[in-house]
């Protein structure tokens, strides 16, 4: 088994909040978070396939494609957006990094064609960072 990671930055902003709870409640949970117009982030995506080595190629996946479907499906929805508002496959959800692992890890599950999705790790500062290796682990 081999393990093969792409990396790609975005930038966005968000808030979070759940609209459920009250204001006071909000506060309390998240802080400057929460400050209604929103913050931005820098971030960075690693996404990670595993698989056999395909002995006609050498690859595992071609790291050219894998890089095109992470932008198609990912980068280009997120990219200088705002979180809470663009982002379809964020609808409805809190965007914390661990919500965003888990949905991109949804948007790509089935879009790798060669070897299978492993982990998707999300940093937001140099210092945080959230994995995901979806539902079964
Ligand atoms: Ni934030």
């Amino acid at each position: 088994m081999v393990y093969v990671t792409r990396r790609e930055i975005f930038s966005a902003s968000h808030r979070l909040f759940n609209p459920n709870l009250s204001e006071e409640e909000n506060n309390s949970l998240f802080g400057k978070c929460n400050n209604p117009n929103g913050h931005g982030h820098n971030y960075t995506l690693e996404v990670t396939i595993c698989g056999e080595v395909n002995p006609k190629t050498g690859y595992l996946i071609d790291l050219k494609l894998l890089k095109q479907i992470i932008i198609d499906n990912v980068i280009n929805k997120v990219d200088h957006k705002n979180l809470n508002l663009d982002v379809d496959f964020l609808a409805g959800k809190i965007p914390t990094a661990e919500n965003i692992a888990i949905a991109v890890w949804d948007e790509l599950e089935n879009k790798i064609p060669n070897g299978k999705l492993y982990s998707i790790r999300l940093l937001e500062t140099e210092n945080n960072y959230i994995e995901y290796k979806g539902k079964n682990v």
